[in-house]
């Protein structure tokens, strides 16, 4: 399933997260995708303070990725965008494999390394700084694109 939602502000980017935030799990996946500058890290950081991870989160472009370890589920933090140039890094498995929730901005450049299930986020930069946001997800991810797509069902956004 897919929905499509729009957002434009900070706070909106905020509350989406928190409702993903409310529907994770061990495992979880989560793959970003979108223009350079359209949200990507500034969403996860939003993700990663609902999951209650106090560190400041910092785009792991040049690291390819950050580990939060957290008190509930840890966070993976991937940035895969310059994956060839750094070296192809076959221990993200372990990681996209693990017991924690990944999160890996540019994911179409790895999708061969990742499972059919997983939450597909897509954001696009329309004029006006106002981003559809496109949600997918099917098998264990179909609920919270449900959830999403009935909260935001009958908002009419008005600019
Ligand atoms: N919902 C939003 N409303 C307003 N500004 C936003 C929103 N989301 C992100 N921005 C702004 O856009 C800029 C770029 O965001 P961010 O670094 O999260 O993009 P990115 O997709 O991770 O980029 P990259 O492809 O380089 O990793 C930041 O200055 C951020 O504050
Ligand atoms: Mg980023």
């Amino acid at each position: 399933m897919e929905t499509k939602i729009k957002i434009k502000t900070l706070d909106d980017t905020n509350r989406l997260s928190a409702i993903i935030s409310g529907h994770l799990f061990p495992g979880f996946i989560l793959g970003l995708t979108g223009d350079l500058g359209s949200g990507k890290t500034t969403f996860t950081k939003y993700l990663a303070k609902h999951m209650g991870i106090s560190a400041n989160l910092n785009s792991p472009t040049f690291t390819i990725l950050k580990v939060y370890d957290n008190e509930n589920l840890n966070l993976y933090h991937m940035d895969v965008y310059r994956l060839e140039e750094i070296g192809y890094d076959f221990e993200l498995d372990e990681f996209i494999y693990g017991n924690g929730v990944s999160v890996i901005e540019w994911y179409p450049y790895i999708e061969m390394m990742l499972p059919v299930e997983m939450l597909r986020v897509s954001i696009r930069v329309e004029e006006d700084d106002l981003r559809t946001v496109t949600i997918q997800g099917e098998g264990r991810y179909l609920q919270i694109v449900k959830d999403i797509d009935s909260r935001y069902r009958n908002e009419i956004y008005l600019p």
